[in-house]
């Protein structure tokens, strides 16, 4: 399990290319839909420091989630249907003693299901496996924003757009998979640092309080998402004392 950094392959670090070297076969998750800009990085990162030619990469098919049941039990039922297939690919694609690698963005702890699910595996198949850290998007935005995460000696909270709009900001929050803007429910002297296409061509950053800055990035998010047909945007919020 490979973390290969969130957007500019500058990330991939040592441990990662010496991995990506001692793979044969890359096994691919990508659902097929916009996002044909991120499976090409993925690949680009391969041609660009894999030294020996010969690796393949097998796509693994996506069980669709039921929409007709409560979330969690969909969900868990689609973990399940998962590592069902991607047993089954492993034992039939990888030979005995060979090496399989599942690309993460960023770093595989956050926000990525494959390790759950391959824990799951593990019920299925006989294997052995090691993680390999990747720079994470919170990495990634703090550095380009060129600031501290936390303030001396406090909390932050890891969160999404939705959790953001049930609970609530209390001190510090990063705010990840929001496609609706959240930080619009903040109050106004909430301070905010937004970044998308971290890492990449296309990045986007806008810094401020949400009073000055919200309208703003609400605009610039639609229209760049209009150009590319996707985005990923990430924040770091705080409070006001
Ligand atoms: C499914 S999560 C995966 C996070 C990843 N495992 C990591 O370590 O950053 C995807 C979310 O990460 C954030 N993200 C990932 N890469 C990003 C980038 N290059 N620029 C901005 N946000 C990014 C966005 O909030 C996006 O919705």
């Amino acid at each position: 399990m490979i973390g290969i950094g969130a957007g500019d392959p500058d990330y991939v670090t040592v441990q990662a290319i010496s991995a990506l070297n001692d793979t044969q076969v890359f096994f691919a998750t990508d659902k097929g839909d916009t996002k044909d800009d991120l499976v090409a990085l993925r690949r680009l990162i391969c041609e660009r420091f894999i030294e020996k030619p010969g690796y393949r990469f097998v796509e693994l098919p996506d069980p669709k989630r039921a929409v007709d049941v409560p979330y969690e039990q969909a969900v868990n039922d689609w973990h399940a249907a998962r590592a069902r297939l991607w047993a089954q690919a492993i034992e039939s694609e990888l030979p005995d003693g060979a090496t399989g690698s599942f690309l993460a963005w960023g770093d595989p702890s956050l926000y990525d299901s494959t390790l759950r699910i391959l824990d799951r595996v593990a019920d299925h198949v006989d294997f052995e496996f090691d993680v390999i850290p990747g720079i994470t998007a919170i990495a990634a935005l703090t550095a380009r924003h060129r600031i501290p995460l936390n303030d001396i000696g406090e909390p932050v909270l890891i969160t999404t757009g939705r959790r953001l709009r049930a609970d609530g900001l209390s001190g510090a929050a990063v705010v990840m998979l929001d496609g609706d803007c959240s930080f619009r429910d903040c109050a106004p002297d909430t301070r905010i640092w937004w970044g998308a296409y971290l890492g990449t061509p296309d990045e986007l950053l806008v810094t401020g309080t949400v009073g000055e800055v919200a309208e703003q990035i609400t605009e610039i998010r639609a229209a760049a998402r209009e150009r590319h047909g996707w985005i990923m945007d990430i924040y770091l919020l705080r409070a006001a004392d």
